[in-house]
């Protein structure tokens, strides 16, 4: 008989030669926080606290990490909570989505290098769902992701505003010179009042969608607000149910599965959600050893119909979806289309779970499978010679006017150029135009901003023009909108098509075929590859080297080389 598998704090003992030494110096140190010997017997959750005063949206953490010590504690385990990175949205240069990864490797290091036989998850804002879900995928110890809950939306003047649609909305009004700078400064305290993620369908929301349809979130708890009593149950039940794993573990590997891959993608199109959610998607399957390709997304997004009715695409706010019956009611929807026998960690599969939840729905903000918003899902993926691995748009936020069009380029070379020349009043530009910003890609330096909601430049802007085809490799926050191609790769700093793009090319864009095609003969294309010099990036050292060396294309979610599983 070989040695029982070590528990509790008896996990992963540091290596002085002698085991007894190494746990009783550890129980010892232990001891110091004033445990007693029956607490440190018990199975450790870990519970993974990504509070940081730069992270607005997770300033209620302390408060939910006392509810999930509640549960750990009431179901018979010891709670230890534990820091890693945190990621605030607004508050990172370059740009949240670099440090993405750095944050998904310290979660997994903590979760494998410290004793628990459990680990409670607590993220919300845009990356760290997504980085905590990586890092947990890949350290692959029972894991429960408990979700930060959205904010809740502000009665402004007699409207209700919520980040960050609503921010939008008002800048392109100031731009336009409709809301002049008292009014956008009141608006500015109005527009993210309380402690949760965005409060419209944006990044955070969809990946806590995601989190609930993978399976990883307890059901019901995605879309719960942040201020709301019942977010404080869910942090007590999901201590609670890391408890029971502890004892009888399903791991991560067990849950994200190439079925409930599809499932979360089958939500995220549903649910008209981020396209920064298919790269956060890609990457978490890619910890798991699963493959999400494009020509599939557009295979799913053919039929599944956008059901839900929230902002950017739709009216509703996050708590609306929450009271009109939550995920559940959208998976309800979905079910003919959904593996019903997906794993959650809850223990059972997801068709067991919609067996028994009531049937509770508001139409008003989610609707039925037969009467939906639209009949194909919010994202589709293009393909063509200007984007060979292929670029995302949201037809779902885009103007359908403009899905078959062909139009000339007016280039911008990098984000300083775009800001130096947009608002420029001698700008050759007209509606009818394609604006393409190159070098804002993975490699460009600028870390793939969400810089791809090309700001109209402001002379159309004041001449009542909404939405242009804007083109780039960069994303686009959840909260944006308009007919923008995202993700073009291969990107344009390591030589992609789009960097040969000049100013005056004809560009045809085809949502119906699915194609976005430089119309540049093969000869002129290969004399300007001949000629084309990648943009200067400063050299970079530490994490940035690490990032700049190991860093892959959007269609391999920008997770580094080393880190997707073989
Ligand atoms: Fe955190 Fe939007 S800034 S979710």
């Amino acid at each position: 008989m070989g040695t029982p598998p070590r528990k509790g704090l008896a996990r992963g003992l540091t290596n002085y030669g002698d085991a007894g030494f190494s746990l009783y110096l550890r129980r010892s140190f232990a001891k110091s926080m004033g445990f007693s010997g029956e607490l440190l017997q018990r199975p450790v959750v870990g519970i993974a606290d990504s509070r940081s005063s730069f992270n607005n949206c997770h300033r209620h953490f302390p408060e939910l990490i006392e509810a999930v010590k509640r549960g750990v504690l009431a179901a018979g385990g010891l709670p230890l909570d534990f820091p890693t990175i945190s990621l605030g949205e607004v508050f990172l240069s370059p740009t949240s989505m670099m440090f993405r990864n750095l944050m998904a490797m310290d979660v997994e290091e903590m979760i494998r290098a410290q004793p628990m036989d459990a680990v409670v998850l607590v993220g919300g804002c845009d990356k760290t769902v997504p980085a905590q879900l990586m890092g947990a995928v890949s350290a692959d110890v029972p894991a429960v992701q408990l979700l930060a809950g959205p904010m809740m939306p502000t009665s402004f003047r007699g409207e209700r505003l919520g980040a960050c649609t609503d921010c939008r909305r008002f800048w392109a009004l100031h731009r336009a010179g409709q809301v002049n700078a008292e009014e956008i400064a009141e608006i500015e305290g109005n527009l993210a009042t309380t402690a949760g993620t965005c409060a419209v369908m944006g990044t955070a929301s969809t990946m806590a969608a995601i989190a609930e349809a993978l399976g990883m979130a307890l059901p019901g708890t995605a879309a719960i607000p942040a201020v709301h009593a019942d977010r404080l149950r869910a942090a007590e039940a999901s201590g609670a149910r890391a408890v029971a794993l502890a004892h009888q573990p399903i791991r991560p590997s067990q849950i994200v599965t190439p079925q409930a891959i599809e499932n979360a993608l089958r939500v995220l199109l549903a649910i008209g959600g981020s396209t920064n959610a298919i790269v956060h998607l890609t990457a978490i399957a890619g910890r798991a050893g699963v493959d999400i390709a494009l020509e599939r997304l557009n295979a799913l997004s053919d039929s599944t119909p956008v059901l839900v009715d929230l902002k950017p695409t739709g009216q509703h706010y996050m708590s609306d979806l929450h009271a009109a019956g939550g995920l559940g009611a959208v998976l309800r929807e979905l079910k003919p289309l959904l593996h019903l026998d997906a794993l959650t960690v809850a223990g059972e599969t997801l068709g067991e779970r919609l067996e028994s939840e009531p049937g509770w729905v508001d139409r008003a903000v989610v609707k039925a499978f037969q009467e939906p918003l639209s009949k194909e899902g919010g994202l589709v993926a293009l393909f063509g010679s200007l984007a060979p691995q292929g670029a995302i748009l949201k037809r779902s936020a885009a103007d359908a006017r403009l899905f078959e069009r062909e139009g000339r380029a007016v280039v911008f070379h990098s984000l300083d150029d775009l800001a130096a020349r947009i608002d420029d009043p001698a700008l050759d530009v007209t509606a009818d135009d394609f604006l393409v910003l190159q070098n804002a890609g993975p490699k460009s330096g600028y870390a793939m901003p969400e810089a791809g909601y090309l700001p109209i430049p402001a002379k159309l802007a004041r001449a009542g023009v909404k939405d242009m085809v804007r083109i780039s490799d960069a994303r686009m926050s959840g909260t944006a909108f308009g007919t923008i191609v995202l993700h073009v790769s291969p990107e344009a700093a390591i030589g992609g098509t789009l960097a040969l793009v000049r100013q005056g090319d004809r560009i045809r864009l085809s949502v119906s075929a699915r194609r976005i095609d430089l119309l540049v003969g093969e000869e002129e294309l290969a004399r300007r590859r001949a000629e084309w010099q990648p943009p200067a990036v400063a050299p970079a050292r530490g994490y940035a080297k690490l990032y700049m060396d190991h860093v892959l294309q959007a269609e391999q979610g920008c997770d580094f080389d080393f880190l997707r599983k073989a």
